[in-house]
């Protein structure tokens, strides 16, 4: 029999577990949920009474969180009491890729997990059911049952997998309106239950036709599968883009014409400097990871180069960079329009600028960056966790390893866009936030060095408007 839930707790108030839980409290008025993180200052920003100091930002969010916070929308430190007091547990922690031991650089992460679940065994007094949110390898079900059930003292845990698959930026639309909800469960009675009870809460409004459930492991898989099909459309653009700059081609032209075959469709066939996101490069490593432990190395090749083609895109774009300003950049301004990994959030998990930020201070570029939602200290923590952890890509096996210090005297962050262009060698365009469209583009080439130079790693420009001005202007995939 399918238990009707009234009190949910998520453990992880971050970019999957806020909106989430936010979006299911705004639709479910008579659940309480409660959300808990280890990391005060996180939940003291969720608790905010200004709304633009939570911690993320998604638009919509605010709104959302405005009407339920206080009702039955809570953010908490105190875990213990939250699981205590919860039917029914999600579990939205992070679970980066390992940067020690073990599967270094492929596997996730699973100790937050862990961690997690011994917090849920010791507390818990009744019966549970828990729900993994965040992405985990195939079989993380498994490992948490395990956990569960032999230290938890007789309480009953029912284990499901509803992986998340809104997009940053569109969190609230996509959560609202979601082209699907995923739910794997065990196929037992308590089992089937147990996702009976998670599909009445998206029941609330989502229609039941767009709730799919599955087996436990199928659910694990469609997370990474989805996600691995999705980077494969960006880098098989991005590997199209490169053909093109060598011959006549226009990349976007040729989107725009396959798009139109239904069997493709024309989402996610923009050609950029490259995906970022703390999903896809995550996920498909991972992926790669479990292909090669159950000995399938043509499986794994085959997803891995997805990877390395969105490696050499960024490389690309920074080598075209440096090829362009006459074969060094070193002492050189280059304004950065953008850091994030795509616009509308202030995510940078990832971001190509990040990488392309890394190859130009090699040659000792002064970076001078702008970017709407994303602070100081973020980009500053972005290009000094890339020294210790460099991924070993062809390209960056040579690279040296900059300082605190190097990296704080070449790179400047800036609150005025026209203020990081001014007197610039260079711009290069990194996210596709609307703003960049509207700029005075005439304005920006009066103030910056000449020859002024445009690189553009999201299309988003018009080279002609901006050659007509006077610039010089690559973008991505066009041939002349
Ligand atoms: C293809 C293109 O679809 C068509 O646009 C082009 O003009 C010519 O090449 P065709 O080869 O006739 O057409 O058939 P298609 O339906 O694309 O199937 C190709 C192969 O893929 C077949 O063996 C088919 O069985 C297989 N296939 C197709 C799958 O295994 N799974 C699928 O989901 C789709
Ligand atoms: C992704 C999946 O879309 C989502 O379903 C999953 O739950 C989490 O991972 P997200 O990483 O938030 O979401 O953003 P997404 O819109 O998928 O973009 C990922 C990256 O690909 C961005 O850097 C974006 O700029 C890039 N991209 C996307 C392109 O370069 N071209 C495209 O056509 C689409
Ligand atoms: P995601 O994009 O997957 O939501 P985030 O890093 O934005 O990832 O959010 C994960 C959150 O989970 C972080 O705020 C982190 O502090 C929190 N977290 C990690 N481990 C625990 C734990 N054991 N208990 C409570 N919160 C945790």
């Amino acid at each position: 029999k399918a238990r009707t839930i009234t009190n949910i707790c998520c453990i992880g108030a971050g970019y999957v577990g806020g909106p989430t839980m936010a979006v299911i409290a705004q639709k479910c008025p008579h659940i309480k949920v409660t959300v808990v993180d280890i990391n005060a200052q996180r939940i003291a920003d969720w608790n905010d009474v200004d709304l633009n100091k939570l911690p993320i930002y998604e638009p919509g969010l605010a709104d959302v969180v405005a009407e339920a916070r206080g009702r039955n929308l809570f953010f908490s430190t105190d875990v213990d009491q939250a699981i205590d007091e919860a039917e029914m547990i999600f579990i939205s922690v992070n679970t980066p890729t390992k940067t020690y031991g073990v599967g270094k650089g492929m596997a996730a992460d699973l100790k937050y997990i862990e961690l997690c679940a011994r917090q849920i065994a010791r507390v818990s007094k009744d019966d549970k059911i828990i729900v993994e949110k965040s992405t985990l390898p195939v079989r993380t079900a498994e490992a948490l049952r395990t956990i569960l059930t032999s230290t938890g003292n007789g309480v009953n845990f029912e284990i499901l997998s509803s992986p998340e698959f809104l997009a940053e930026g569109t969190a609230i639309q996509d959560l609202m309106n979601p082209d699907r909800f995923l739910i794997g469960g065990e196929q037992t009675e308590s089992g089937e239950a147990a996702v009976q009870s998670l599909v009445d809460i998206y029941a609330n409004w989502v229609p039941r036709e767009n709730i799919v459930t599955t087996r436990v492991w199928s659910s694990e898989l469609s997370k990474l599968t989805a996600n691995a099909f999705l980077a494969q459309r960006v880098s098989s653009i991005n590997a199209i883009s490169a053909l093109c700059e060598r011959t006549g081609a226009d990349v976007d032209e040729i989107a725009r014409a396959i798009g139109k075959d239904s069997r493709i469709g024309a989402k996610f066939i923009k050609s950029s400097v490259g995906f970022g996101g703390s999903c896809f490069q995550k996920d498909i490593l991972n992926l790669v990871y479990l292909c090669q432990h159950f000995n399938l190395p043509e499986v794994a090749a085959y997803w891995e180069q997805v990877i390395k083609m969105n490696d050499y895109q960024k490389h690309r774009f920074a080598k075209k960079m440096i090829d362009s300003l006459f074969n060094t950049v070193s002492g050189k301004k280059i304004a950065f329009l953008g850091w994030a990994f795509k616009k509308d959030t202030n995510d940078t998990r990832e971001s190509a600028a990040i990488y392309v930020a890394d190859e130009l201070l090699q040659d000792r570029a002064e970076i001078h960056v702008y970017d709407p939602k994303v602070t100081e200290e973020q980009i500053f923590a972005d290009l000094e966790y890339l020294q210790e952890h460099r991924p070993n890509s062809c390209h960056s096996s040579e690279f040296e390893k900059l300082s605190s210090d190097e990296i704080r005297s070449l790179v400047t962050v800036h609150n005025d866009p026209y203020e990081a262009m001014k007197s610039a060698h260079a711009t290069a365009i990194l996210t596709e936030w609307d703003e960049f469209k509207t700029y005075d583009w005439k304005r920006v080439y009066n103030k910056m060095l000449k020859p002024a130079f445009v690189f553009d790693g999201r299309n988003i420009v018009s080279k002609t408007d901006l050659e007509q001005i006077g610039f010089r202007v690559y973008n991505i995939g066009k041939g002349e």
